[in-house]
């Protein structure tokens, strides 16, 4: 009898998902954050990856697996932890889980537009506190007649904005390309959509493009007192000029999912009043989660067992 193919599991992947891939596969379940020793040693001879953003997989480790490795397989509908050069190069697939997080993580976006502008983290740290006195006002702002301003229009973007009409927003959208805005929203350049936007809600990838894009000259351009949320990636703002613009007043608050340096969040971040601070919590609910470990695994089976995966990046 051959041995069946091994799959080593690294991230977030739920048990669901370790269950379904046991049923035809030999699973070597790993850390969420692994050392690096032992995901080299680990992957040698495997013919999958499961990963998640946390993950780095880079060239030496795709050289460690080595020719028995035919697919890097994300729990997530982000990539950038993988080196898609370097699968490409190699012949490997690489594959991610889109679509099926898209309406948690516009969810979870508006959350923190609403949860910032309204200072839910100071009021419940009162209320808890005991402290809770009538005068106390804790005033905050309304999403309802509000300017929102989404950088990026891919999925998430455009469930954010369909999520929104109940709030009748004035929408604007900046896109790389020209793009057919939804009715009632308006596509602008970055630079203007910053500087009329009350709110500001980042959806896109991390690349080389879009590292530090929201720097401190950004900061400086967006509506003073105007709330940022990022349920995209951390690199995508630069932490020390937001935490700045957070201290100074200028940026009226932060809703943040992601962070340059998880699971690390800033001592001075912590500490301001004007943040809302999740875990990368984006697509956590029970229903997505499932939904991402089974289409993660159909990519896996579908590329050993010499189909086309459902959800190919390479
Ligand atoms: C994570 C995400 O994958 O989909 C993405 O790109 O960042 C998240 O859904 C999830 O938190 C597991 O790490």
């Amino acid at each position: 009898m051959t041995a069946r193919p091994r799959v080593v599991v690294v991230g977030a992947l739920p048990a669901l998902g370790i269950e379904l891939m046991r049923q035809r596969l030999e699973v070597d379940p790993g850390p969420i954050r692994p050392e690096r020793s032992w995901l080299r040693e680990h992957v040698s001879g495997a013919a999958a990856i499961v990963a998640d953003p946390g993950v780095p997989i880079d060239a030496a480790l795709l050289d460690a697996a080595g020719a028995s490795l035919k697919v890097v397989a994300n729990f997530a509908v982000g990539y950038d932890n993988i080196d898609l050069e370097a699968v490409r190069a190699r012949g490997i697939r690489a594959t991610n889980t889109p679509d099926v997080l898209t309406n948690a993580t516009a969810e979870l976006a508006i959350t923190l537009m609403l949860a910032a502008a309204r200072r839910v983290t100071e009021a419940d740290a009162l209320t808890r506190s005991g402290e809770w006195q009538e005068e106390q006002a804790l005033l905050g702002r309304e999403l309802a007649g509000a300017t929102v301003g989404l950088v990026g229009f891919g999925r998430i973007a455009r469930r954010v904005a369909e999520l929104l009409r109940g709030f009748e927003v004035l929408l604007l959208v900046s896109a790389r390309s020209r793009i057919a805005a939804p009715s009632g929203a308006e596509q602008r350049e970055l630079e203007d959509l910053l500087a009329s936007a009350d709110f500001v809600s980042l959806h896109v990838p991390l690349s080389s493009e879009t590292r530090y894009l929201i720097d401190a000259s950004r900061l400086a351009q967006i509506k003073r007192g105007a709330v940022l949320v990022n349920t995209s990636r951390g690199g995508v703002i630069d932490t020390a000029a937001l935490i700045d613009a957070l201290r100074s007043g200028r940026l009226g608050a932060a809703g943040l999912d992601v962070y340059e340096h998880e699971p690390q969040v800033p001592r001075e971040l912590r500490e301001l009043p004007n943040t809302v601070l999740l875990p990368h919590i984006g697509s956590a609910t029970g229903k997505t989660r499932e939904a991402m470990a089974r289409l993660c695994v159909e990519n896996v089976l579908a590329v050993i067992e010499g189909r086309e995966p459902p959800t190919p990046v390479v």
